[in-house]
């Protein structure tokens, strides 16, 4: 028998590290979810960037069924065909040649670090080790990956953490410039910071960050977990910023709920993640792979591309016209699925209290730091579901600037 839980069970039973919303989800279809009550929500946050077809996609739901009457799980001491199909289709659609699959952006973020150090460790020597990226930046939780990520409170009490990582100011190519050496091993960035308030990169920041990597040998490597996969209207977006890097990274996406992740990279780098030095027990699952051959053949078609864009103009217009009768954000920015509104000077710290006041007119939204709500929903959500979101919305900002007014 099925036991009965509630969202008390949350806090006897879960490590308390989330803070979960009360209700629970229990169904989803499309752009819409259920909770345990039946309350109806729109879903304008794709479970942080990453069901860009919605929930329960028929084709979806279809491919991991007939995955699962063939083979589930092997191990990487076989390979099996629905891996070699994805990083075939990765390859062709990329400036990639090879390609490591994963389950997590962290994981993949974490062979990226172990290959750039190790590409360099094989041309260079030990001395070319470092790794610099940027303030803001998140590329995971793992000890690596807090440590390369630019939000110190991510690794806060969990000295020592890795050496050998510096970071700049994103979008500031002069603060590169006075930390990139010859010991610099890699760049990392994100084309377009997720949770570090949705900010862009500058397309010429980009160029000269390429620049000065190819000028100190070191590697370029883009974080795409939140980017990738069609959200910014590209399959990856470094499409869109004239820059091709060393490696990329990517997840969220790519399996529209089901965990994996890849590292992608040119024949020359990938090189040095010979046999041994790198692996992954469910990395490569016959599952996960097909369902991301299946995502990427559904994303990467000429009507979801040119639909993203589309859409993003819509969610601009709709919050612009939301925003000129509360005043209630300061810049609505972003690309394609993954855009930002961030909150007026009077309401900073609050982005919170948007997400909350919209869940209760039944809408999900997120919140990127503590002054940018947030909206990265399917890729293909529906325009009826966008119109009425944003109803719902609009009385979401209406209190929530009503009681922050008070
Ligand atoms: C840019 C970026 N990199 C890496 C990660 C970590 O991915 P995961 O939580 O799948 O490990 C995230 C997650 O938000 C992300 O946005």
């Amino acid at each position: 028998m099925t036991e009965q839980v509630t969202r008390a069970t949350f806090d006897e039973v879960m490590a308390p590290n989330y803070a979960p919303a009360a209700m629970i989800p229990v169904r989803g279809e499309g752009s819409r979810i259920w909770d345990q009550e039946g309350k109806e929500y729109i879903d304008f946050a794709g479970g942080i960037a990453v069901t860009a077809l919605g929930h329960s996609h028929p084709t979806l739901v279809k491919t991991m069924r007939d995955q699962a009457d063939k083979l589930w799980h092997l191990s990487n001491v076989l390979t099996n065909e629905p891996a070699l199909r994805l990083a075939k289709k990765l390859t062709e659609k990329t400036f990639a040649d090879r390609v490591f699959l994963a389950n997590s952006g962290g994981e993949a973020n974490e062979a990226a670090f172990k290959l750039a150090r190790r590409y360099a460790f094989d041309h260079f020597g030990p001395e070319k080790n470092e790794i610099i990226s940027f303030y803001q930046s998140f590329h995971g939780r793992t000890l690596f990956t807090v440590s390369v990520g630019g939000q110190p409170k991510y690794t806060e009490g969990f000295a020592p953490v890795p050496g050998g990582i510096k970071h700049c100011e994103y979008n500031n190519i002069e603060s590169l410039k006075e930390i990139i050496s010859d010991k610099t091993c890699a760049v990392v960035m994100e084309p377009i910071q997720g949770e570090g308030g949705i900010i862009p990169a500058d397309p010429e920041f980009a160029k000269q960050v390429r620049a000065l990597c190819d000028e100190h040998k070191a590697l370029l490597v883009f974080d795409e977990v939140q980017s990738g996969v069609g959200r910014t209207g590209t399959l990856y977006a470094y499409e869109q910023t004239g820059v091709t890097p060393d490696i990329l990274t990517t997840a969220k996406s790519l399996g529209n709920g089901f965990p994996v992740a890849a590292m992608l990279a040119t024949e020359e780098v990938a090189k040095s993640l010979a046999v041994g030095t790198h692996g992954s027990t469910y990395g490569g699952n016959p599952m996960a792979a097909a369902i991301a051959e299946a995502v990427i053949d559904i994303v990467d078609t000429p009507e979801v591309l040119e639909g993203v864009k589309k859409r993003h103009q819509l969610f601009v217009d709709e919050l612009n016209a939301i925003n000129e009768k509360y005043h209630a954000f300061k810049e609505i920015r972003g690309m394609g699925m993954l855009m930002g509104a961030e909150v007026a000077d009077e309401f900073a710290g609050h982005a919170k209290d948007f997400l909350t006041h919209a869940a209760d007119e039944g809408l999900f939204v997120l919140v990127a730091g503590p002054n940018v709500v947030r909206f990265a929903p399917s890729l293909i959500i529906p325009e009826a579901d966008i119109k009425q979101g944003f109803e719902r919305f609009e009385r979401a900002v209406a209190k929530t600037v009503a009681a922050l007014r008070k």
